[in-house]
């Protein structure tokens, strides 16, 4: 069987509340509803089908961002929807249980795609993620987590105006999906959140004010193990499953603190300096035991690991205000031709004083190494999506499995939007 979902792209209303007070509706766009979309859930294995329909006036794209899958299912710049129009891609879920998402993708519109609301969690499971003993009660135990940040205007509507700043638009009011001021009723002794930066440029430091957690997930799946840790840092596009562990009867808050976003110019421009609380947590006054998370790396490690003793090609990517390797993208241009069944490594740096998230279709990959010495700890998973600090070289490992296609590209671009609106993109095949 074909596990199919439905997707409509549409118009509506939100007031963000409650904190929002004023409670005052304001244009947005959403997936089946007014803001964001579902939550879609797949197994490893099964084969999927998506039924996406536009009723938006405007032309745009879903893409399956950090899914492994053929490249005229990838839901790029090349597999726009147009108003009125409808797209079914399908395609078998082949990789590690995992927290992934979707939004659009249409060329040069991206950002304002996002911000209007246009995104939703994919997530993945399979017998190695089920035997990790995470909590896993969806919406109870197990929470999905989209952080984004907004500019509202006198009149409490939604801002789209571009302000110029980099590395684009800095909301200071931030939410999580689509509430601000949101609460979670925790009824169990432990909880999973899987966070998202769903943002369009804002890179974020999230941690509790009075507790750790355990690190158990980055974007392609399951760490080696759990690591403890009081914050992880975000950059848009990146995602993170965190456990976290409650008394009865009290309250804790998700919170995001000051960010080390690396040599920047002009860190307190680009947000490192701003606070917010996200998510508070109130734990009832009785709760449900929880089990400690614990696995073997066996488990899930094994059949997708990366060895880069098999690397074949090494390629270099050089990120400026917006080109990559001097280029913007032009959607009649392959930048790159990688063969079906290589491992490669890519040299990625940013070359400027400015940050980028550098994020590749099709693969999960892994860091090697940052400036030549190892990476942190958190980054030693599987990524689909990268911080890159200014002028420090990232050394990723990537495989291209399958789904050869000379026709059709895949992208790798910076997930700040508007650096990938304004040309921040390539594109490959696999030949
Ligand atoms: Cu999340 Cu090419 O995108
Ligand atoms: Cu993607
Ligand atoms: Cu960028």
């Amino acid at each position: 069987g074909v596990r199919t979902f439905s997707l409509t792209a549409q118009e509506g209303t939100t007031s963000f509340a409650p904190a929002t007070e004023r409670g005052t509706q304001t244009e947005t766009w959403g997936f089946d509803g007014a803001y964001l979309g579902p939550t879609l859930r797949a197994e490893r294995g099964e084969r999927v089908a998506v039924d996406v329909a536009n009723e938006l006036d405007e032309t745009t794209s879903v893409h399956w961002h950090g899914m492994h899958l053929p490249p005229a299912m990838d839901g790029g710049p090349h597999q726009e929807i147009e108003p009125g129009g409808t797209w079914r891609p399908t395609w078998e879920v082949d990789q590690p249980g995992a927290t992934l998402w979707y939004h659009p993708h249409p060329h040069g519109e991206t950002e304002e795609h996002v911000y209007r609301g246009l995104a939703g969690m994919f997530i993945l499971d399979d017998d190695a993620t089920r035997a990790a003993d995470l909590p896993s009660g969806y919406g109870v135990d197990d929470v999905p987590v989209i952080v984004q940040d907004k500019v509202f205007d006198d009149a409490g509507q939604l801002d789209l105006t571009d302000d110029g700043g980099e590395p684009g638009t800095l909301g200071g009011v931030v939410m999580a999906n689509g509430t601000v001021g949101a609460y979670h009723e925790v009824t169990t002794e432990r909880v999973r959140l899987r966070l998202l930066n769903g943002s369009t440029a804002r890179t974020y430091t999230f941690g509790f004010p009075d507790r750790s957690f355990d690190l158990v997930a980055s974007d392609g799946g399951l760490l080696e193990a759990p690591l403890e840790r009081d914050q992880v840092r975000l950059a848009p596009g990146e995602r993170a499953e965190i456990v976290v562990t409650m008394a009865a009867g009290e309250t804790t808050r998700l919170a995001s603190t000051e960010t080390d976003l690396g040599s920047v110019a002009v860190p307190f421009a680009m947000g490192g300096n701003d606070a917010f609380d996200v998510l508070e947590l109130r734990a009832a006054d009785e709760l449900t035991p929880s089990p400690e998370p614990a696995w073997e790396p066996s488990q899930h490690a094994d059949g997708d690991a990366l060895d880069a003793a098999d690397a074949t090609v090494t390629r270099t990517f050089e990120l400026d205000e917006r080109r990559i390797n001097g280029e913007r993208m032009d959607p009649g241009r392959i930048d790159e031709v990688a063969t079906v069944g290589d491992t490669e490594i890519w040299e990625v740096r940013s070359t400027v004083p400015m940050p980028h998230s550098f994020h590749v279709h099709d693969v999960q990959f892994r860091v090697l190494s940052i400036d030549g010495g190892p990476p942190p700890e958190e980054l030693v998973g599987r990524k689909d999506t990268v911080y890159l600090e200014p002028r420090r070289t990232y050394r990723l490992l990537m495989r291209f499995e399958d789904y050869s296609d000379d026709a059709v590209p895949y992208m790798y671009h910076c997930h700040m939007l508007r650096h990938e609106d304004e040309g921040m993109m390539g594109q490959f095949v696999v030949v």
